[in-house]
């Protein structure tokens, strides 16, 4: 059975695998509607079960419109509503049910080691939907929207993250990073460093990650600009110290104006303080196109799971 938990650990073969199916998929569906299925209706009668601990739009929008395209069908748990949340019932048992009632089971949630647990008494795939550690559904769909828009393989491109440089988006892009052989520039203030077992992980696996403490340096010849909020969800934090501490990492014109001049900015959203309007709204964003792919990259997520593709 094939989890999607950390982009760690799938290997490059079936990284790639998906990106491809994904590549695929999209152009065959150019004169469809959202809701259309795919020609080959390989999910039909297949459910997706969802289940979000934390606020989320485009993970929720895209899950449903992707298993919907592939044939099936998605319910969403509130976890509010559960009796595991109450007390009332063991997690074992919720995965049980979960896993008889259901074929997939899609995780959002403010607990790694519970992703853990649900993995443990799980029998069918689970997907991390993003976990206070890692966001790998978003990443893969973002090596997906750049090599879309730059029309290269990302191991050609330099791609640069300024901002929070240890949260579950930079940790899962650290990641993709040594997966698929591109190199990761990241800008983050002195005291806000990577995770270090995660960068000795990169280090060991030829990864080509640099770490600098100013904008110029950090985004000099790069190919894409990353940003994420610097309060993340789950983030436990002083906020208005945290805020204040990362004013010199806000991706404004002049930062873009150190990466090439046809570069691109990217940000998974929802955003904060840490772009400017001007650079959001402006020509070299590419945040809308980057959300909707989310759908097509789900949809591949989803088979490789199913163990469908081919
Ligand atoms: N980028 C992302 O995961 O968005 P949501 O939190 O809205 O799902
Ligand atoms: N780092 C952000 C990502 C939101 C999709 C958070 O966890 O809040």
């Amino acid at each position: 059975m094939k989890h999607f938990i950390n982009i760690k650990n799938i290997s490059k073969q079936n990284l790639k695998k998906i990106i491809l199916d994904a590549k695929k998929r999209k152009n065959r569906r150019k004169n469809l509607n959202t809701l259309d299925s795919d020609k080959d209706t390989i999910l039909k009668g297949k459910l997706l079960i969802q289940m979000f601990e934390k606020t989320s739009l485009r993970t929720r929008l895209s899950f449903y419109i992707a298993i919907k395209q592939l044939s099936g069908g998605a319910l969403t748990l509130r976890p509010d509503e559960l009796h595991l949340n109450k007390g009332g019932e063991s997690l074992a048992d919720t995965a049980k049910i979960i896993s008889t009632f259901g074929n997939a089971f899609m995780l959002r949630t403010d607990s790694d080691q519970k992703l853990m647990e649900f993995k443990k008494y799980i029998t069918i795939p689970i997907i991390n939907g993003l976990s206070p550690s890692s966001h790998p559904t978003q990443v893969l769909s973002d090596v997906f929207t750049i090599e879309e828009i730059k029309k290269k393989p990302i191991s050609k491109l330099q791609i640069c993250w300024i901002g929070d440089a240890n949260n579950n988006v930079i940790n899962s892009l650290i990641e993709a990073s040594v997966k698929f052989s591109f190199k990761l520039n990241i800008g983050s203030p002195k005291n806000y460093l990577p995770n270090n077992k995660l960068i000795k992980w990169a280090k060991n696996n030829n990864g080509k990650v640099k770490i600098f403490h100013d904008c110029k340096n950090a985004a000099k010849n790069s190919d894409v600009i990353f940003t994420d909020k610097v309060i993340s969800m789950n983030d436990k934090v002083n906020k208005t110290k945290k805020l204040n501490d990362f004013k010199k990492f806000k991706v404004t014109q002049k930062v873009m104006s150190y990466a090439k001049k046809d570069a691109i900015f990217l940000h998974c959203l929802p955003r904060g303080s840490e772009v400017s309007d001007e650079v959001f709204l402006g020509k070299q964003s590419k945040v809308w196109q980057q959300a909707l792919n989310r759908i097509y990259v789900q949809k591949s997520i989803l088979l490789y799971c199913f163990d469908k593709l081919r």
